[in-house]
């Protein structure tokens, strides 16, 4: 048993054996092409590996949310070209379902068997025990490469890890171990910055922050909910004024853990959400009734990268301003390159994932420059809400 309470693959006996290898190939296609394989690229490593260790690896994922029927357009024959290009020149057949005769077709030597989207079956989300019993016939061995779809109870990422030796692979083994090392031991000072849209999708997550880290920095939309907590006019800004008491919910117990809240001193307001509209930086509590905030403004900017430099430790969740239209990205970018320089030197240990936060630190040219950026979306917020994950917890029965 590994040190953090998982096997590896290291730990297992692949060779000649058939590997079930869950990954999450719910990548973005657009006109029938990949547009971002990084999910694609982070399973490699595991594929070549098993392959390495004499195992045969046969590739389970789902593919966008079919429930439980068979829509053409959902099938994982799209990602195959993708997939081919990544491993080549080891080879990668595809099977029409990922259980039953075709899945039992034989695997490519030296290459990889893909099976057809898991979500086709009702089974499949349902976690029912014949389904995840019919998928662990496909196998000898189950290897979950998929961090970002264990918040799932599902059969392929939860019911089939009972059937099968488990373990994860090199993908799910680094993620846990980087968020290990940003959240459940972390160097201290932690920071962490929450930022997007909403309060009300955050609430949990906010709570749970609050008791475990040092300085929590709030931005985005949801940060006007905050400042209309206190008191601010926050004229026409994306704001949650029902959301009052929770804000001033999550403050007090804040302030009970220790934990510093860093609201914007300063914003950035315009009349119109439109790039390069006409905009002027004024206090946090002055946006005139006809204007909206949408970003952070430079005082606030030179505060959260002095709370950075004062951290061993930042975790990254959300915008800080509407980062799409520029120059509202103004914010979230020097402060994620700020990020970045600090990791850089070695002096942070920077940690970003969820929604819209690889797309704005993409944006900001500075994905490769954290120490690690997650690809999840959903399971990133509810790690970071403190949830146990079932396809994590389920690798750890011991
Ligand atoms: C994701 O893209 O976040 C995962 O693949 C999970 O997808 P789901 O939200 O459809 O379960």
């Amino acid at each position: 048993m590994a040190a953090m309470g998982w096997k590896t693959i290291d730990d297992m006996d692949l060779a000649g054996r058939r590997v079930l290898v869950r990954a999450d190939l719910n990548v973005p296609i657009e006109d029938g092409r990949v547009t971002d394989a990084t999910r694609i690229a982070r399973l490699v490593p595991t594929l070549r590996d098993i392959l390495a260790r004499g195992g045969r690896p046969v590739v389970l994922s789902h593919f966008d949310r079919p429930k439980g029927r068979v829509v053409p357009e959902m099938s994982l024959a799209q990602v195959l070209p993708a997939l081919r290009a990544a491993l080549a020149p080891a080879p990668v057949a595809f099977a029409p379902d990922c259980i039953g005769p075709a899945a039992a077709a034989p695997v490519p030597e030296g290459g990889v068997l893909l099976l057809e989207n898991t979500r086709f079956h009702p089974g499949e989300e349902a976690n029912d025990p014949a389904f995840a019993a019919a998928l662990a016939a496909g196998g000898a061995v189950y290897v979950n490469d998929a961090f970002s779809a264990a918040h799932r109870a599902h059969a392929s990422t939860e019911g089939v890890a009972h059937l099968l030796p488990a373990c994860a692979g090199r993908a799910m083994a680094a993620e846990l171990a980087a968020l290990d090392a940003a959240l459940g031991a972390p160097a201290r000072p932690v920071v962490a910055v929450v930022g997007g849209a909403k309060v009300s999708t955050k609430i949990d997550l906010l709570k749970n922050l609050v008791a475990r880290v040092d300085h929590l920095v709030i931005g985005g939309g949801m940060a006007n909910t905050f400042l209309a907590a206190k008191g601010a006019q926050v004229g026409r800004s994306l704001c949650e004024p029902d959301l009052g008491a929770t804000a001033r919910e999550i403050l007090a117990a804040a302030a009970a853990a220790g934990c510093s809240v860093h609201l914007p001193q300063d914003v950035v307001i315009a009349q119109e959400f439109a790039a390069h509209a006409a905009h002027r930086v004024v206090p946090a509590d002055a946006c005139p009734p006809d204007a909206m905030i949408l970003d952070a403004g430079p005082a606030t900017v030179a505060s959260v990268c002095a709370v950075f430099d004062a951290c061993r430790t930042l975790v990254w969740n959300g915008p800080l301003g509407a980062f799409e239209k520029p120059p509202f990205d103004a914010a979230t970018t020097a402060c994620a390159r700020h990020a970045a320089s600090l990791t850089a030197a070695g002096r942070l240990v920077s940690v970003a994932g969820g929604g819209d936060t690889v797309a704005a630190l993409n944006h900001a040219g500075v994905a490769e420059g954290m120490s690690y950026v997650s690809t999840a979306g959903g399971a990133f917020l509810e790690w970071m809400e403190g949830r146990d994950l079932p396809g994590v917890t389920v690798l750890t029965r011991g």
